[in-house]
């Protein structure tokens, strides 16, 4: 046992760094006070296909997101077609669990399927057309969850990387109102829930200040943003922790909360940096994924200093914080092992494809006691 000890205490010595997971605490518990501790759960975790990563979420963290399960594609496949099956059990999981329970996302240019902006010919439909539809998803799926779900991503990457708006269909069609109507909408149709604007690379400071001037013109429609999520697709020198520090400064002085809301960071050669435009496939190179086996330990330990890093960022400013979410449970289960090349192997997460808790894990829980 003696001998145990003295090795586990040269071996941290001498790296400097957190040895693997002995805590006895949870995430949930080491930033309680602070912020909530947040995940996105996949449809195996919701329905509790993957027990063990089920387990996880139960254990470790007091919010969770719908990584895929609220999406328009999702509840709203057809015309006149809802469907609720795996939605109404992910908001049963987290009421069971007493977490708070975010929804994502109303209005993105992505997964939303072409009819939306279609007529039966498949001609695009006119702004008149296209804001009825999107007040009846509005009002059917907040509604359904009034009192229940407490946070909705309303609008999800409304932006571009330079912070002009995303040329989408949404805004082609209707103009740059719709962000305001889907905004005055979610308020309607479940008042005590909190408003969210989301996106990604929201450190570039270009599309900072677009952000920035979107929530000031919400504002000044009458619209009470609650909060910015900075999704925080990171990279291990990317953003700054300087960077990250200004940008959650800059959204508080608007006077709303900022939530990291998608976090996981890639150990991988970037190969476009600084976004999660998922429309982005690069082909696939063996030099592109180098660790198809394990993560070698020097980089273990890169991602564990840089997990504690952003972790001390964000509990410098605790008091606009207001949930720090992980982007997935295992590195098993990350969109990363896909983005923006198909099939690498990566290891963003804090818990290995194993199911076990990594270097970074322990980063976390140490880096809350600073
Ligand atoms: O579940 C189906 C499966 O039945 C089917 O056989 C398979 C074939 O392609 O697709 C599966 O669905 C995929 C789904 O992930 C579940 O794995 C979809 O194709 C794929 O498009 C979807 O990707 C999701 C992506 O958003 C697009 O919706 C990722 O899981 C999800 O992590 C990612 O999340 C986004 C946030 O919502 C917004 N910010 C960026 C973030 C990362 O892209």
């Amino acid at each position: 046992m003696l001998k145990r000890y003295l090795l586990i205490q040269t071996l941290i010595l001498a790296t400097g760094v957190f040895m693997p997971a002995q805590s006895s605490t949870t995430l949930k518990d080491a930033y309680h006070g602070a912020f909530y501790i947040g995940v996105a759960i996949n449809a195996d975790q919701i329905t509790g296909q993957d027990a063990r990563g089920a387990k996880i979420v139960a254990e470790q963290f007091d919010s969770i997101t719908p990584e895929n399960a609220l999406k328009w594609e999702r509840v709203h496949p057809q015309p006149n077609t809802y469907d609720f099956s795996l939605s109404d059990q992910y908001v049963a999981l987290g009421e069971k669990h007493h977490m708070f329970i975010v929804g994502h996302t109303l209005v993105w240019h992505s997964q939303t399927p072409d009819w939306v902006f279609q007529d039966t010919q498949g001609k695009p439909i006119r702004r008149e057309a296209l804001l009825t539809r999107l007040h009846d998803h509005i009002f059917t799926v907040v509604g359904r969850y009034k009192g229940r779900i407490q946070s909705w991503d309303v609008a999800n990457e409304a932006l571009n990387d330079d912070g002009t708006m995303r040329d989408s269909k949404w805004k082609q069609i209707i103009g740059d109102d719709y962000l305001i109507k889907a905004y005055q909408w979610t308020h309607e149709a479940d008042p005590s829930a909190e408003l969210n604007y989301n996106d990604y690379s929201l450190e570039l400071p270009a599309k900072r200040q677009g952000a920035v001037e979107l929530v000031k013109k919400l504002q000044a429609a009458g619209i009470k943003v609650a909060v910015v999520g900075v999704q925080g697709h990171d990279n291990l020198d990317w953003p700054s922790t300087a960077s990250e520090d200004e940008t959650i400064d800059v959204f508080a002085k608007l006077g709303v909360k900022v939530a990291i809301t998608e976090l996981d960071i890639d150990v991988l050669p970037a190969v476009e940096s600084h976004t999660a435009d998922i429309s982005l496939h690069i082909k696939s190179d063996l030099r592109l994924n180098p660790y198809p086996k394990e993560l070698p330990d020097a980089v273990q330990k890169d991602l564990a200093r840089r997990y504690a890093d952003l972790f001390g960022i964000f509990l410098k400013h605790r008091d606009v914080m207001s949930r720090v979410t992980l982007w997935g449970v295992t590195d098993a289960d990350s969109w990363r092992n896909d983005w923006p090349v198909k099939g690498r192997t990566s290891y963003p997460l804090l818990w290995d494809r194993a199911g076990n808790p990594k270097l970074a894990y322990d980063a976390v829980i140490k880096a809350s006691r600073q």
